[in-house]
């Protein structure tokens, strides 16, 4: 039933069958028939402010790397792992390959440099090369839990890796960016790739002032341009990232800004549809079409007038944007001024994006706008026009609001499992954590939406994650019995090693260490129908 009601929302703008949850393939199935007698089955956790991964019932996590883990000869594990994806073999398969998002530094505990003092290039090197993301060939054990694969070509993308623009026109002079860094969220493509997205690029080199040859370094930056000459144009895009070689382009068509995430949809003729957030306060949402099928660089980049619900087409054709930007290059090089000259909607910080498998809508968490006196975001939707993902027109609506009523705050990554229920994780700032007005919610957390039984619609809190850190990157392999999770920038706070804010995962006085976890048990594989 729900599939047929879904293939009908599909209409002709319809997504290809391969890029569907596997939900949506299977529940015609006995088996998954058995999700919607379920009884009330969840039983959420309070908000927890121990230094530990706490886990509802029915839920258990194994370790599966930790940052500074040996990959080969010459490379670890980096720091801060963000966004995950599994990438199977064969379909459901036992093997597979697992990216992961390096998101950016905390120098202390990676060079050990201290503020005040004066950093090396010795140590800017050591940052730069814990950040971009890693690539690592993982399987099920005999015992049932994942493992990396010994000895296997595990790899590393970081911030001195050459990276080509795939695009005709240099990029402020040059083809090839050195290094990728800020990588936040991302996507998968139909062809096995994956998308990993560079945020907040400015907090590395700067930001470039449009018109001007001049950089704004007023960002926070780590001091990595006392060495290297980077532009800040060449960070800030979506990079793709082939998994089997390794190799990476970063693709201009899809626009700059503060790229949390890259949530591909396939057109059933070929064409491609991405969306994607610019996490900063009173930023836009924006999305790409592509104009033949499978191409990242063809195409048109639109952004959303929400209160109009309108995607305006970001090309230089139009004369208030022509009027002040010499070519297409410097529109999609300065995307936050365009979409302002537009009028686009100024958002709520809009973060991580997925598609509802059963309904087809676009769901878009907007984590805060404090300025704004927004403290605890909401989760929209997004719904094209005849269930179309090229439609030009749409409308939305918040589907949740956080704050004490439901338990929840700063909605940031979200994840559908295989039975369509709703995950998503909370992202407190690490210095308003345990601080009015979010004392009631303890650690950033994880938290599930039933999607059917007694329990559907509800939010509960399945897990806490140890002190500083946020929980990012939920990832379900097909199957649905494990889900990946990051648990990212444990003792966060802490700016001594000798006063340590987490010892997470290790314990004892051990240092804090940024983690991916696996998370098994009876609760994920009831939910899941497996
Ligand atoms: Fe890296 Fe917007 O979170
Ligand atoms: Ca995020
Ligand atoms: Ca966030």
């Amino acid at each position: 039933m729900k599939r047929r009601n879904f293939l009908q929302f599909l209409g002709t703008g319809a997504v290809s069958m391969s890029l569907l949850p596997p939900f949506v393939h299977a529940c015609n199935s006995e088996e998954k028939r058995r999700i919607s007698s379920l009884t009330s089955l969840v039983n959420g956790i309070a908000p927890s402010s121990e230094d530990e991964l706490v886990l509802a019932e029915g839920l258990s996590f194994k370790r599966l790397i930790s940052f500074g883990d040996v990959l080969n000869q010459t490379e670890t594990f980096g720091f801060n792992n963000d966004y995950t994806a599994f990438v199977p073999d064969h379909e459901n398969s036992d093997k597979g390959t697992l990216w992961v998002n390096h998101e950016y530094t905390h120098d202390l505990f990676i060079s050990g440099y201290k503020d005040g003092e004066i950093k090396t290039k010795t140590q800017a090197d050591l940052e730069l090369r814990s950040v971009g993301g890693s690539i690592l060939r993982v399987q099920r054990s005999s015992d049932g839990q994942w493992e990396l694969i010994p000895g296997a070509d595990h790899k590393r993308l970081h911030g001195l890796s050459e990276i080509p623009f795939n695009w005709d026109q240099p990029i402020a002079g040059s083809s090839l960016a050195i290094g990728t860094f800020q990588n936040c969220s991302g996507g998968v493509t139909p062809w096995g790739s994956i998308l990993t997205c560079e945020e907040n690029y400015q907090h590395a080199f700067g930001e470039a002032i449009h018109g001007s040859d001049e950089v704004d370094y007023h960002h926070g930056t780590h001091g990595w341009e006392a060495f290297y000459d980077h532009r800040p144009e060449h960070y800030g895009w979506v990079v793709e990232v082939d998994l089997t070689t390794g190799k990476a382009q970063k693709h201009v068509a899809l626009g700059r800004f503060c790229h949390e995430c890259a949530t591909l949809i396939e057109l059933a003729d070929g064409r491609l549809v991405v969306y994607s957030g610019d996490d900063g306060n009173d930023q836009f949402l924006y999305k790409f079409i592509s104009a033949v099928p499978g191409s990242l660089k063809e195409g048109t980049l639109y952004v959303a007038n929400i209160d109009q619900g309108v995607w305006m087409p970001m090309d230089i054709s139009d004369e208030r944007l022509s009027s002040v930007f010499k070519d297409q290059t410097e529109v999609l090089i300065h995307c936050r001024k365009a979409g302002a000259i537009l009028g686009a909607t100024p958002l709520d910080r809009p973060e991580d994006i997925e598609i509802d498998p059963v309904t087809g809508d676009i769901l878009m968490a907007c984590t805060n706008n404090k300025p704004k006196g927004n403290y605890h975001g909401q989760i929209m939707k997004v719904i094209e026009d005849g269930g179309d993902y090229a439609s030009l027109t749409f409308r939305s609506e918040v589907y949740l609001t956080g704050g004490s009523a439901l338990g929840f705050t700063c909605p940031d990554n979200l994840a559908f499992d295989q039975g369509g229920n709703l995950w998503f994780t909370g992202d407190m700032s690490g210095s308003s954590m345990h601080k009015a007005p979010y004392e009631t919610f303890g650690n950033n957390g994880l938290f599930l939406v039933p999607r059917s039984g007694p329990q559907a619609g509800e939010v509960f809190q399945v897990a806490s994650g140890p002190m500083d850190s946020e929980l990012t990157g939920p990832f379900f392999h097909p199957d649905g019995k494990t889900l990946f999770l990051s648990v990212q920038h444990p003792g966060e706070q802490t700016n001594d090693l000798e006063n340590l804010t987490s010892h997470w995962p290790d314990g004892g006085d051990a240092l804090p260490k940024p983690t991916v976890v696996c998370i098994y048990g009876p609760l994920l594989d009831i939910l899941n129908g497996v």
